[in-house]
Order: structure tokens, then sequence, then C-alpha cells
């Protein structure tokens, strides 16, 4: 339907420009996002947050599987500004993608720009954020596509409730960005994690400030789990319940029933939650459910230690007024993991199976065409003559994957891509470390840790078999790096610690239902192996989405090349590209 659609579609373009989609079309979902700034108080600072349409977090977005969107984002701040839908595998339409110089010159001040694309062969729970510096940490919001048939799990559900995580800051993102990269050392951290822009009752002056949920005894709810903080992953428990995880990244999983659940930033995790609690009526102590966030904590850096807290409020009388709710006295959910519970996250992550049912199959590639084997690593680069570099050993931190760090260039690469002109990058990414050694037990601070710097993606045909082996370095210090593909989905056929042994640890693959997603958290001083077919023609951002990381270039590109049939093909841009 949506190819043939797309067929036409093909016919009736001009060589540059997309053609009006008519409007009258039910299939096409149209919306308005306006950036722009609105003063938003949290923690008893008052600041201009920049925003979509003037909410934090951003409006929802929810349409049916197979649908067109269109969202005209008009960019009313002084700054440069795109969108990216994150999950959305946006096929052949990589000019909607978002990342800035890499599918897209950025949306100038003043300037518009159509997002245009279809949600296809994925349901579930996604997210949009802005892709530009760091606006991301308050640029975000749900992404919500509803299946088409119903959903692969029985139980009658009385709502669907979207919970977002997130970090707020008291000063300017912008300014922590800046001084970052300025003087080299490691970011100021949040002044607080929130569950739907609200920190909740354990930072000052946020009592008001808490998220609570009315529920009704006996009736299931799913919960739309989404990571959009910057830097930070997080476990998520609710006191007194359990949690069945159903969906991960917008692909069904094997439902199965945990106490708490971790979640990388880039990660959405659909849950299932009963209330199947005795609350006492008219006692909110007893019957207030608190569910609570925190790190995940693998690095050594500072971080922000701190919980955001909300609550699940049963419904014990037709009479309770909603907006009396304050949260009771409450102690936090014994089933929340400690920050440095590693068994917890390994154990959590290595349950998530696919569903893999006759009508939701598990297309995991058997057999590969390409494998590329990359380290994910921090780097310590001495620090340039005549500059102040607050990294360690007053040096300045970077980023790498096998050693190169990703430079963005200043025009879009996808646009030079299409036009065939190889300005501003080159496709001689390594398909190895540069050389061989004990990835992950090197001395963290003496070994060698410069990277290179450069604007390296790999090309590979369209079709192509791909697996990445994603190996995690110790340099600096081990650290869980959730990693995201933009463009495809992905199954994660293998995880473990220390170092990859390609002999080996392939045999260990599964390939009959591993899990499917577009983030995948490669474990702390440990290797990932993801499998991917790559029938998406275009350019594609590959990035840790800690956002701190890719600041340092822990990024990379690959392009798919246009297959055979015109079908195959990236479509033309469209007429309203931001230049640079
Ligand atoms: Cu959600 Cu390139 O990221």
């Amino acid at each position: 339907m949506v190819s043939l659609f797309y067929q036409l579609l093909l016919i009736a373009m001009t060589a540059f420009a997309l053609p009006l989609l008519s409007s009258s079309s039910s299939n096409t979902k149209h919306f308005h996002f306006n950036v722009e700034w609105k003063s938003v108080t949290r923690l008893c600072h008052r600041k201009a947050v920049l925003t979509v349409n003037g909410e934090y977090p951003g409006p929802t977005i929810a349409v049916h599987e197979g649908d067109h969107v269109r969202v005209l984002v008009t960019n009313r701040v002084a700054t440069n500004t795109t969108i990216h839908w994150h999950g959305v595998r946006q096929e052949r339409t990589g000019w909607a993608d978002g990342p800035a110089y890499i599918t897209q010159c950025p949306i100038g001040a003043g300037k518009t720009y159509t997002y245009n694309f279809s949600v296809a062969n994925q349901r579930g729970t996604l997210w949009w954020h802005a892709h530009f510096s760091w606006q991301r940490a308050s640029v975000y919001g749900a992404f919500i596509i509803y299946p088409r048939t119903p959903f692969p799990f029985s139980a009658p559900l009385q709502a669907h409730i979207p919970l977002i995580f997130g970090e707020w800051w008291n000063g300017d993102v912008e300014v922590v960005e800046k001084e970052m990269m300025l003087h080299g050392g490691g970011p100021n951290t949040s002044d607080a994690y929130t569950i739907n822009g609200l920190p909740g009752p354990l930072y000052p002056c946020s009592t008001k400030d808490t998220f609570i949920q009315t529920v009704e005894p006996g009736k299931t709810y799913l919960l739309r789990l989404i990571n959009a903080a910057l830097n930070d992953e997080l476990f998520f428990a609710v006191a007194n319940h359990s949690l069945t995880v159903v969906e991960i990244d917008a692909a069904y999983t094997k439902p199965f029933t945990s106490p708490a659940i971790m979640i990388a930033p880039g990660q959405t995790t659909t849950v299932l939650l009963t209330a199947d609690q005795a609350p006492v009526p008219g006692d909110d102590s007893k019957s207030m459910f608190v569910m609570a966030a925190r790190p995940y904590l693998t690095s050594v850096f500072p971080f922000n230690n701190s919980t955001t807290v909300g609550f699940f409020k049963y419904q014990t009388s037709t009479e309770i007024q909603e907006n009396s709710a304050i949260p009771p006295p409450f102690i936090l959910p014994n089933n929340l993991p400690a920050l440095g519970d590693t068994p917890f996250a390994t154990q959590f992550l290595g349950s998530l199976r696919s569903l893999a049912s006759d009508d939701y199959p598990c297309n995991v590639p058997k057999t590969i065409d390409k494998r590329i084997v990359t380290t994910v690593s921090l780097n310590l680069q001495d620090c340039p003559l005549n500059q102040t570099c607050k990294g360690y050993l007053n040096k300045r931190f970077y980023a790498s994957m096998n050693n190169q760090s990703f430079v963005r260039p200043s025009t879009s690469i996808l646009e030079s891509h299409y036009r065939n002109l190889s300005t501003g990058f080159s496709t001689d990414f390594p398909d190895n470390p540069p050389y061989v050694f004990n990835y992950t037990g090197v001395n963290p601070v003496t070994e060698n840790m410069s990277a290179e710097f450069g604007t390296k993606l790999f090309r590979v045909p369209f079709g192509t078999k791909l697996e990445i082996v994603l190996q995690d370095t110790n340099f600096l210090n081990p650290e869980n790096h959730p990693v995201h593909v933009h463009g495809h989905n992905f199954f994660i056929v293998g995880r473990g610690f220390g170092n990859f042994d390609v002999e080996k640890d392939p045999k260990g693959y599964n390939l009959v239902d591993p899990p499917e997603r577009n983030t995948v958290a490669v474990p702390m001083g440990g290797w990932a192996a993801i499998r991917l077919i790559a029938d998406n023609p275009g350019v594609w951002f590959v990035h840790c989405h800690l956002e701190e990381h890719t600041s340092w270039g822990l990024a990379l590109g690959f392009i798919v090349e246009n297959g055979k049939e015109p079908s195959q093909w990236l479509l033309p841009p469209p007429s309203d590209l931001p230049p640079c």
C-alpha cells in the first residue's frame, strides 16, 4: 500500500521537488511545530526553555501504522534547529530524518521546513526530539504509532500513559554544552530528573511539580516509558507493582514480568501495569504508590545522583478530586535497583526477546555479507597550546569509534551524497580497530588515548546483511554506551563482557528471537553485536545517545546505496529543504 503510494508519487515527481500531497487523504496526518522559547519554573528556577508550541515536554504525536505524516516546523528562535523522529525508519525519506549536517542543513531563524514521511511496518512507542546541539534537553515528546491490528497481548487496557523521563538544568543548557566544548572537561550535570517534565517531591520547591496518575483498582494500564534524558541511563520501578514488558523501540517482545526496568537514553519500553493492590479508601499513604527513576551508573564522571518520583493514585471513591492530590510521606520502592546494579541491568536486558510470532516474524539475518568491528571509546587529547583544558590531567575529553572522532561537517552529507559530491566527508571508516589491544584490560589512563578527527562513513550496497560489533574500551573508564542507529532497526544477536572474540562469540548468537531495537546499551567493559539489513537508501547517523559523548565525537555515518529498482531509491529532496 505504502510502497504503491510511493511508486505513484515517484511517477508524479519532478526532479527536485515533492509535489504537495492532497490533504484530503485521510491517511495523511498534519502537525504544526513552532520551536519557541517559553518561561518555565522548576526547582524555584525560572528560565526560558526551548519548547515546541510552548509545551514542556512537547506535544505527543499519535498516528496509525501506515499513516503519512507531515510536520511543518517553524523556527521562531534566533538559533538553528532540527527535529528527529527517533526510531521512525524513514524508508527512502532520509531528508526527513533530522540530524543536523547528516541528513539536512538546520532550519535557520524564522525559517520553516516540512518533515514528510510515512510510518510503515512498525508500531508502538517512539519519540521525537531536537537534533541540533543540546536542544533535546527540552525539545522532545512522545511519538506513538497505533497498530492497525489488535495488540498481540490480551489484557483489556484501561488507558495508555506516556511516562517520559528527562533532565532539568537550572542553568542554560546551551551554555553547559559550550563550556564543555570550550575547555574539554565533563559537562555540568543536570539538577533534576523528571517524569513528564515534573521532578517530584525529592527536589527543592517541587512537591507541587509531581506527576500523579489516577488509576482504577483492578484495571490494567499500558505505560509508554521513554528515556529522553541527555546523559543518564535510568532504572525505573513502581512500589508493590511489577511491570510486564510487551514492546521495546516499537517492536513487540515476548512478554515478561520484571520488578523494575533499565532504560537507556534513546530507548523506549512499553509495559503493562495492573493496579492489583488493595488501597485503603481515604488514606492517601495507603492508596498512592510511588514510581521512581534514578541513574544506572557505570561511569566515574560526576553525575546527578538524585531520584525523580511520581505516584499512581488509586481512585478509591468517585468523589475524590484529582487536583487535591499531594504526595503523602513515602519511601522509595524497594524494587528500585541501586545505582551500580549491573547484574540487574544485564539480567533485564538479557530477558528481552523478539515476539517472533507468525504475525510478527523476526527477520534477523542468519548470515552476513559484512562485519564491522568498532571500538566505542572515550579519549583524552593533549591540550592545545595557550588553552586551558579542564579534562582529566588538564587535557581534553573526546570520544571515538575505531579511534575516529566524528566531526560534523558544515554541509549536509545526504545532500552531498545525493548530488554525487564527496565534499565534507570520506567513506573509509575502518572495518576494524586500527590496532588490536586488550580493549577492556589496558591501564585506563596510561594507554595512548589520542583519537583522529574526521568525518568518516562507510558505504554498503542496498540489501547488505550487516553485522556491527560494538566494543567498549576502558580508556578513562569502561562505561555503558547506548548506541543508536538511524534509518534501521537492528537485532541484538549477542552481548558479553570483556573482548569480543570473532571465533568464539558468534557461535553463541541468538538468531531465533533476538530483541529488535534502534538503540543498544553496550555493556560496560563489554561488547554487543547487532545485525541489520541495510535496505534503506540514504545516509544514516550512528552515535552514542549520551549527548556528551555525541558532542565528543562518539559517532559514525553509513551510506546505503540505491538498489536496482526505482522503489529502492532514495527519493529526491523536498523543495523546502533548508540550505546551509
Ligand atoms: Cu535520538 Cu541521532 O538520535
